[in-house]
């Protein structure tokens, strides 16, 4: 997951490769609702892990539900219609699918069992409607109290008396969730006798109360719609309210699925292909739809019942318009596809986008509008016509997980015509974690950017001068790949000292070189799999690296591997000839430089805190000595690339020197 205050993804050009999709928030949310509240176990396989169903599952086991976490699979034993705590505070961040069925339940048994419960959210989850259902639950006789504005969360909920004599009134053009909810949570109550909720107005988001529909007949909820209009749930008598099935599967998420349709009609050309597995022709969700809207813009769908593969078909995409109101989430989506489409594009009757998780049409023209497309909208609709001019643009994203996730592909603006091509800042990129914790390393798994637009910084300096920590937390801070080179000639000479190769046989060096399986993960360093962080900073380990590193035949291997590590979103490299030979054209250098005098005194305290015993003189007296042969050695010696930025570091702390370098790197980033 980027956890960096922002993501810069380089201008993108192609597409291709197989993606899998994390489970459906909607099904997880609901089905791990239904668990809950049924009798007996539930094993539920492919459940999404995100902040969404975290809160759920935080919310269950704080009202007494047994859940056991094991990998892909999660058992959770439910309550059986039983308050087993009757009093507890709930947060559940921004998560609708959480915040509306849990209050419904939740009220429910409080006026049935008696309880007392507080339920609340972050900011914005306090300022996203739920008076309408507060509205159908009090004309039941729930006790509700609104703890904040009228009409929103956070809530209290405490008793009541029920009275299921009269049909259940509930708005249905705010938000399906409403609906969703009281079917959901509505059996709890209906064991004598059927419970009718009738839908005032016209029902929004359709598909989106399918899924709830069918996810109840899995668990043995009977409900008879006419229409959309009214719906029966009927009478269970002794039966329990839900029968859990034992197992479920969780689908891949469809919404989710609609970014990697949309990469696939934007960037998979020349015969290659986006496959997506996790969502198909088989799905119950209603955002599949949004591959039929993908196609009307020239996509190119094959389906089969658990994936889809996704092709380009018209060139530029063509401008659509559309009611999207079957697929308010994904419709999000084609509001990006419409900047590479051939005329002005308009999605209507999409008014559900201001109460989500921002005002998203707001939202979508403000930063849309960055990026250079003219932007329109209404109460209902947005019109988008593509950018004439392309700009570099620091999207933000409200803290909205599909805003990220949808503006980041425009940064395929090359195809679009932009020339050069043009970066896109993605602001708070953590915020996907909603949904999709892993969507940027999944896409960036399947793009494709030139190789010179992926940015490039490299560090390079005397021993000890601290390059390596530096270089690490500038990785860690802008979200970089990191390259320790000094890494891969010790790895080599650990490989040559447990073979018995020794340092005058270069050909044999440059073999072993030419095979290093090397992989750098969140502070360790694995060779062939194994944990070599500490055997790489041995002794002798140190001394062979210096003598073979002399070898142009082990530099010369080493340098496509070098190479390799230029991958997106961008990489900071450290090490002797990172900024010279390797990646002469980095955006950014640094020469970090301290005095002997202060590079000693930091290897000194180094070597004491892991209990060894040192004298400072003998340290100052190596270092000199490894400063001279360094700087005059004939093969890559130790010196400043010419247009290298020269940071003495001697009195600056880490986070100083991290923070001039980012100064230094913002100078150079073409957000405005
Ligand atoms: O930075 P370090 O101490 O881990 O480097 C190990 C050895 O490899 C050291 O003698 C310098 C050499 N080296 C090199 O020649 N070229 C590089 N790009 C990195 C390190």
């Amino acid at each position: 997951m980027f956890d960096t205050p922002f993501l810069d993804i380089p201008p993108l050009i192609a597409a291709e490769g197989c993606v899998r999709l994390p489970g459906s928030k909607s099904i997880s949310n609901r089905v791990l609702l239904l668990a809950g509240l049924c009798e007996g176990t539930t094993t539920l396989h492919g459940l999404l892990d995100s902040d969404d169903t975290r809160v759920m599952l935080d919310a269950l086991r704080a009202l007494g539900c047994a859940i056991e976490n094991g990998g892909a699979s999660t058992r959770v034993t439910g309550l059986g219609g039983r308050l087993a705590v009757h009093s507890a505070s709930l947060f559940l961040g921004n998560a609708g699918t959480a915040m509306r069925p849990l209050t419904t339940a939740l009220a429910l048994l409080a006026a049935t069992q008696g309880g007392d419960f507080e339920l609340r959210g972050v900011a914005r989850m306090h300022e996203r409607p739920i008076g309408d259902l507060v509205d159908a639950l009090r004309a039941l006789g729930c006790t509700i109290d609104e703890l904040g504005q009228p009409g929103y969360p956070p809530l209290r909920l405490r008793g009541g008396r029920l009275d299921l004599d009269q049909p259940i009134r509930v708005r249905g053009d705010v938000s399906s969730q409403f609906l969703t909810a009281l079917l959901l949570a509505l059996p709890l109550v209906a064991a004598e006798r059927d419970i009718a909720i009738d839908v005032a107005g016209e029902l929004i988001s359709k598909p989106y109360v399918e899924i709830t529909l069918k996810l109840l007949a899995r668990f043995g909820v009977v409900v008879r719609r006419d229409g959309w209009q009214r719906f029966t749930i009927a009478a269970h008598g002794d039966d329990g309210a839900y029968r859990s099935p034992g197992e479920l599967h969780v689908e891949g998420d469809a919404s989710s699925a609609s970014y990697f349709i949309a990469l696939g009609a934007i960037a998979a050309a020349d015969g290659h292909s986006v496959r997506i597995e996790g969502v198909g022709s088989e799905s119950i969700q209603g955002d599949i739809a949004f591959a039929d809207a993908a196609e009307q813009m020239g996509a190119r769908v094959t389906r089969s019942a658990n994936a889809l593969e996704v092709r380009r078909g018209a060139w530029p995409l063509r401008a659509i318009r559309l009611d999207c109101n079957h697929i308010p989430d994904a419709a999000m989506t084609l509001a990006v596809m419409a900047l590479f489409a051939d005329g002005t594009s308009r999605l209507a009757n999409i008014a559900s986008w201001r109460v989500k998780e921002t005002d998203r049409i707001a939202a979508m023209a403000a930063e849309l509008r960055k990026l250079g497309a003219v932007v329109t909208f209404g109460a209902d609709f947005i019109e988008i016509t593509p950018p004439v001019q392309w700009r570099a643009a620091e999207v933000r994203t409200y803290d909205d997980h599909r805003m990220a996730m949808c503006m980041a592909l425009a940064a395929f603006n090359p195809l679009a015509g932009a020339r050069p091509g043009v970066p896109v800042r993605i602001l708070d990129p953590r915020c996907v974690a909603k949904t999709f914790p892993d969507y940027f390393e999944t896409l960036f798994d399947v793009v494709r950017a030139e190789p010179e637009d992926i940015p490039v910084i490299t560090v390079d300096g005397p021993s000890a001068s601290g390059k390596g920590t530096l270089a690490a937390a500038l990785a860690a801070a802008l979200g970089f790949h990191y390259l320790d080179s000094g890494a891969l000639y010790r790895a080599t000479a650990l490989a040559a000292l447990s073979a018995g190769v020794g340092d005058n046989d270069p050909a044999a060096l440059a073999r072993l070189g030419g095979k290093l399986d090397l992989r750098f993960e969140a502070g360790s360093t694995l060779l062939a799999g194994a944990n070599v962080t500490e055997a790489l900073r041995r002794e002798d380990v140190g001394a062979m690296a210096s003598k073979i590193a002399a070898w142009p035949e082990l530099r010369d291997t080493l340098r496509a591997l070098q190479l390799s590590f230029r991958r997106l979103p961008g990489l900071v490299a450290d090490g002797r000839d990172m900024g010279s030979v390797i990646f002469p054209a980095a955006r950014l250098k640094v020469f970090l430089t301290a005095s002997a005098e202060e590079r000693a005194l930091r290897r000194h305290k180094q070597l004491i805190s892991k209990g060894f015993s040192a004298r400072l003189e003998d340290l100052l007296a190596d270092l000199r000595a490894r400063d001279a042969r360094d700087t005059n050695r004939a093969v890559a010696p130790l010196v400043a690339a010419t247009d290298a930025l020269l940071l003495d570091n001697s009195g600056l702390t880490i986070e100083a020197s991290v923070d001039r370098v980012l100064a230094w790197w913002k100078e150079r980033s073409p957000f405005a």
